[in-house]
């Protein structure tokens, strides 16, 4: 184990303006830097330590307050520690000086430092682009520097480039100067004051949109030649957010222009730079007429998420990563409560609960870990952008605020960042906020879902007056024992409250209408009293949405925990036929399909017949076009019921019509709803075989949208053939697939109920070049559908592998994964064999 103060710099030295010149060459792949620092040293030293990570420093030089240059008579690597030590011959007395160094590196392919990016243009040609990501810290890929996130400095960048390209980089350019050689200097105004990991710099052949005003910043897209039409959603949600953001925040936007830059190799979904953001190109570019809900809405929430970051995480920026939950955490909610706000009928907070859900599954195994969590390593922060940080310190900021309330929670918001601003800060600086703010006991509340892992859920037992509430640590395997101060809102009969449970139990008085978690936003679960679940399925109607769902997440959680049969499972889930909403649908779904994954070959025939008879009727009623002036989740709930009954349901008939539709949309894109068209691409991809694969192939060579590119790629990998899985692995070995996609294809690969187990022999044979077709950064997300292999021995066979072959930097996110799979092996070995008991259980 490696100590944090192993990794923090010396605090001798403390930079407090950087002046940066670079001059990438896009064609040999190389830059060239000279940089100007302003530093106060604080204590005398002979020696000044930065960072630095595979960059040649030639020069550096100290300037003292008379103008005396100092050059360092040693430069020194320490690569392990990715830092550059420089030392001098005198002594660097305290006052002002100027670090003056030159410097060269490579523009590298691993997604991350300054790296470079390539796409094909219209004719063909492999274009290049430079760009940066930096988060979390490679910054010091790209200059020598300071870099950690609380020794903020203000930056003023010069990028020397091609006349012929375009240059963006945080602040707005101030001028444009030919330098000679057909180069031009672009020069950029000073930043504020903020952290390393938020510096950028992307350089290509960019087209810009106009910009857009929004209170006197101004707005554009960047993308590559030919796309100006996916950018029109971008700049109407980016707008959008700019102006919700300032005044939920009750601050300007802190920047002076802001640029969202569609770059086509991006290892995550988005990146926060101030000023400018940069997107996988699927998460910004998007034709609004051809996509489905879901894609149009994951891409104004990743620009909500990111602009949301310009104030929560740019202006004010956690002191150290052991506080990233922070800025992920609040982003994310953040995200949620924009999108909310600019499309209220989408409903985000419903489509919520499945990423509450999904960090409920990684946090009820013995193998997770506290939200916060010490850091020391770059290996140890970039672990730490997990669903845990994201999902579950969203959603325990979502139950916050909603136990605090919407107005107490924004005012504890408004007072820690204008507090902050331009610092850094620790969690309990924001709990601090809300307190002043609420009046609450904040602090107390939150520290055991911030600091432990896990959560509770609540047995509900009756009393002779009312119900009795008792909490306990809930675990898919094992126990736990850990508690938390619950806060809990409730409904009994027709009156509402809250109240938290904390240690002992608490009863609560009324005889019936009991109803926990009212709104649905707690981070934990009820296990009710027969009878009362039995109530509320009878009432299931009068809920609200997000209390159906999680009425049935938490009956499924005990079923994969091995506390709740099956039977009890399916008879909440036949509660379902009114339903319209497609996440409530989405959720009981997802359970009938990891049982799928479980059951014996004979007895999946009358699963099949259950998921046929449970859905069928409202996709009958909602057919396979859209009715006039209908809403964009009935849209959604088409096209998940047709791909239900089609798939899971193995409906013959879909499948006919699903091969017809595909071919309509074909001929005319326009004249099939995008959620019907990917549904019956879904459906003839996971019927399909190899003429499918290959047409699939062609249509994402032809795609005129990202969208269009993930969902054939997507469609490939569903094809239930062993050649055509064997061809995609070869083709990512190849590197014919984006080396940004390939994790995400290789979990869907593996966790194919058909290919699976031979991609798994492939994965296995190939090893050390599978991880070298993906990005360090990515690799572990290759596992993230692992646990549908919960064959036995295949599962063993993993376990073991994993064992000897660890994924570097993903010890903690395999460990999970691999607990994930072997509650499902539970769960095929109790349910697998008496599944057709269960179905056929009336009672
Ligand atoms: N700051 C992150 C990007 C990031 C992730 C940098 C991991 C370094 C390591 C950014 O704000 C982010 O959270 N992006 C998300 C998308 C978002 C909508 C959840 C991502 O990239 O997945
Ligand atoms: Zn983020």
């Amino acid at each position: 184990m490696n100590a944090e103060a192993d990794y923090r710099l010396p605090r001798t030295v403390i930079p407090s303006r950087y002046e940066l010149r670079m001059e990438p060459d896009l064609g040999s792949a190389g830059f060239a830097g000279t940089q100007v620092v302003d530093v106060e040293v604080v204590e005398t030293t002979s020696e000044i330590v930065l960072n630095a990570l595979d960059l040649i420093v030639a020069i550096a030089e100290m300037v003292d307050g008379a103008g005396e240059v100092h050059r360092a008579t040693s430069i020194e690597y320490d690569s392990e520690k990715e830092r550059v030590i420089l030392g001098f011959s005198a002594s660097l007395t305290p006052g002002r000086w100027q670090l003056r160094t030159t410097f060269t590196g490579t523009l590298n392919d691993k997604l991350c430092g300054f790296y470079r990016s390539t796409y094909k243009d219209e004719d063909g040609n492999q274009q290049i682009i430079a760009t940066t990501q930096f988060e979390a810290t490679d910054a010091r890929r790209a200059f020598p520097c300071w870099d950690e996130p609380d020794l903020k400095a203000t930056f003023r960048v010069t990028l020397v480039i091609d006349e012929d390209l375009v240059a963006v980089s945080n602040a707005a350019e101030i001028s444009a100067k030919p330098v000679g050689d057909g180069k031009v200097a672009h020069e950029f105004a000073e930043t504020m004051k903020m952290s390393t990991y938020l510096v950028a710099f992307v350089v290509g052949d960019f087209e810009i949109t106009g910009p857009v005003d929004v209170n006197g910043i101004p707005l554009r897209v960047l993308h590559t030649p030919g796309k100006g039409h996916l950018a029109e959603f971008a700049l109407e949600a980016g707008a959008f957010a700019l102006r919700f953001l300032a005044d939920y925040y009750d601050i300007p936007y802190p920047g002076d222009k802001l640029d969202m830059i569609g770059v086509p190799d991006f290892a995550w979904g988005a990146m926060e730079n101030l000023g400018a953001v940069t997107y996988r190109e699927s998460a910004l570019l998007v034709d609004r007429k051809r996509s489905t809900q879901n894609e149009l809405a994951r891409v104004a929430d990743v620009i909500a998420h990111e602009l949301a970051h310009m104030w929560f995480g740019d202006l004010v920026t956690m002191k150290w990563w052991n506080g990233i939950w922070l800025n992920e955490a609040f982003a994310t909610f953040m995200e949620l409560k924009c999108v909310d706000a600019f499309r209220p009928d989408w409903k985000r907070w419903l489509t919520f609960a499945h990423f509450r859900a999904s960090s409920m599954d990684v946090d009820g195994l013995s193998a997770t870990r506290p939200v916060e969590f010490p850091v020391a390593s770059p290996a140890e922060a970039n672990a730490m952008f997990d669903t845990l940080t994201y999902g579950k310190g969203s959603a325990v900021l979502r139950m916050l605020e909603q136990y605090l309330g919407e107005r107490a929670f924004r005012d504890g918001i408004r007072r820690y960042l204008k507090q902050h601003s331009y610092s850094n800060t620790e969690t309990d600086d924001l709990w601090a906020a809300l307190e002043a703010e609420s009046g609450e006991p904040v602090g107390d509340i939150m520290s055991g879902w911030i600091y432990q892992g896990g959560y509770p859920q609540l047995d509900v037992t009756r009393t002779a007056d009312g119900f009795r509430l008792e909490q306990r640590h809930f675990r898919f395997l094992g126990e736990g024992e850990a508690t938390w101060q619950v806060p809990i809102l409730y409904r009994i009969g027709t009156e509402e409250g809250r109240l938290i449970v904390a240690h002992e139990p608490v009863e609560l008085k009324g005889s019936d209408g009991l109803l926990l978690n009212r709104g649905g936003d707690g981070f934990y679960r009820i296990d009710y009293p027969q009878e009362t679940l039995a109530d509320l399925a009878d009432e299931f109607a009068r809920l609200e949405p997000a209390e159906r769902y999680t009425l049935i997440a938490d009956t499924w959680a005990n079923v994969l925990a091995g506390a709740t049969s099956t039977a009890a499972f399916f008879r909440l889930v036949e509660a379902l036929g009114e339903e319209l909403e497609p996440d409530v649908w989405a959720v009981a779904i997802g359970g009938l399909a990891e049982l799928d994954r479980v059951v014996a070959t004979d007895d999946r025939p009358e699963l099949q017949a259950r998921v046929r008879a449970l859905v069928s009727r409202r996709a009958a009623e909602l057919g396979w076009d859209p009715a006039e002036g209908e809403s964009d989740l009935t849209r959604r709930l088409r096209g998940l019921l047709l791909r239900t009954l089609g798939n899971l349901g193995d409906d013959v008939g879909t499948q006919i019509t699903a091969r017809q539709v595909f071919g309509q949309m074909l001929e005319d894109p326009d004249s099939v709803d995008a959620d019907v068209s990917e549904a019956a691409i879904g459906i003839v991809a996971a019927n399909g075989d190899e003429s499918e694969f290959d047409r699939f192939l062609r249509l994402r060579e032809s795609a005129d949208s990202p969208q269009d590119e993930v969902r054939y790629l997507r469609a490939a990998a569903a094809v239930p053939e062993e050649t055509t899985a064997r061809r995609l692995v070869g083709m990512i070995l190849a590197g014919e697939v984006r080396s940004q996609d390939a994790n995400w294809l290789l979990a869907r690969l593996l966790g194919h109920r058909k290919t699976g187990p031979i991609v798994w022999q492939l994965v296995k044979d190939n090893w050390d070049a599978i991880l070298d077709s993906m990005p360090p950064q990515n690799r572990r997300r290759m596992l993230d559908l692992i646990m549908y292999r919960s064959e036995p021995e295949i599962a063993a066979d993993i376990e073991g592998w994993l064992a000897e072959h660890p994924i570097g930097g993903a010890e903690k996110y395999t460990e999970q994964q691999m607990e994930r799979l072997r509650v499902r092996v539970g769960l095929r070995e109790r349910e697998g064999g008496r599944l057709r008991e269960s179905l056929a259980d009336p009672t």
